[in-house]
């Protein structure tokens, strides 16, 4: 499967479960305490919190997301890892005040192995160390040996900022194998190994800035499937840098800066990743209408800007490159995302 049709497989999936699709919201979020759209949740946070009252009981939605600044930062990871960028997409399905854990994790887990086709037996679950709940509808009810379910505190408890809506949650893992990685299940083994690709969040509280917590007017179901984490997983590739898109990107890239792929040492590989994600998270946040500044999202995205030029610097191209970049991002996003262009 491509990227683009787990965009579709998804959507239409949660459609069918009584789900109303959404368009990606602007990856400037109107809620003030978070600096860019870091999950499809934030768009819904009125509707959790009771502030809006929710105009649909559940939503879908494919979410542009930016970490890259504030709690959800990954910018000093980018090209460094095998699944760590600025920007990415987030597949979620939601339920405002609707069901809650069965449907969430038994849904998740029909469209893992059904519509996804992943291997069960490569897959493992956590939950947050106070869910006996949620591990035993893993365990009795969907049928994950108890040996594939681990849990963790902080982990699998999920928080939108320092303020907003939170609660435990509920992890998928797939296991990419001994040769990427130490066994030990996703609390002790490999990060490389056992890839964390989607994230089942049970909202139930809000966290106020005085540190208390209260619980929400109804708990919900926040998810967040990575979209180009679970493409690396389906087309059997190593890291996100390999599928699909991101593949096309970084072509674009070694064209750009003449760097021949088959002979580059690690660095030069790094900043080729380099390029390819910042030009999608600056391309992405131009079209939202973030522009370089001095301040907040500004800031950010001046920050990307000038470390995708050093990169290419450090390839050695002294000329302006963004643009072509910017062009190879139309070219394969653009379907998905009309505004680029
Ligand atoms: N909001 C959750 C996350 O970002 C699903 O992981």
């Amino acid at each position: 499967m491509k990227a683009n049709d787990v965009r579709r497989a998804f959507t239409e999936f949660f459609v069918e479960r009584g789900h109303a699709s959404q368009p990606s919201a602007s990856l400037i979020p109107h809620d003030p305490t978070v600096l860019f759209t870091v999950a499809g949740m934030v768009p819904m946070k009125p509707y959790l919190t009771g502030e809006e009252p929710a105009p649909w009981p559940r939503a879908v939605s494919v979410q542009k997301c930016v970490r890259a600044g504030g709690k959800h930062n990954d910018l000093d990871e980018i090209g460094r890892t095998s699944r760590h960028l600025t920007f990415f997409e987030m597949l979620g399905n939601f339920s405002l005040g609707d069901y809650f854990k069965r449907e969430a994790i038994t849904w998740a887990w029909e469209f893992v192995t059904e519509v996804l086709g992943l291997d069960p037996e490569r897959l493992w679950v956590t939950v947050h160390v106070s869910d006996d709940e949620a591990e035993a509808i893993w365990r009795d009810e969907v049928g994950v040996p108890a040996e594939r379910i681990q849990r963790l505190e902080e982990d699998n408890y999920w928080r939108m900022g320092d303020t907003g809506p939170c609660g435990p949650s509920s992890e998928i893992f797939y296991d990419k194998g001994p040769d990427l990685g130490a066994d030990g299940g996703p609390a002790h083994g490999g990060e490389d190994r056992f890839v964390e690709f989607w994230n089942l969040v049970f909202m139930q509280f809000e966290q106020h800035d005085d540190g208390t917590q209260s619980p929400l007017p109804k708990p919900s179901i926040d998810t967040g499937l990575g979209l180009e984490r679970t493409v690396s997983l389906l087309q059997g590739v190593d890291s996100v840098w390999e599928t699909d898109e991101l593949a096309s990107l970084l072509a674009a890239a070694a064209t750009l800066t003449a760097v021949d792929v088959s002979t580059a040492d690690e660095e030069q590989l790094v900043s080729l990743r380099i390029l390819a994600d910042h030009a999608r998270s600056t391309s992405m946040l131009v079209s939202d209408g973030v522009f370089p500044s001095n301040e907040a999202r500004g800031y950010v995205l001046r920050r990307i800007l000038r470390r995708a030029v050093r990169h290419a610097f450090l390839l050695g191209v002294d000329e302006p490159l963004m643009a072509g970049m910017v062009d190879a991002v139309v070219a394969v996003m653009g379907d998905a995302y009309p505004e680029l262009a």
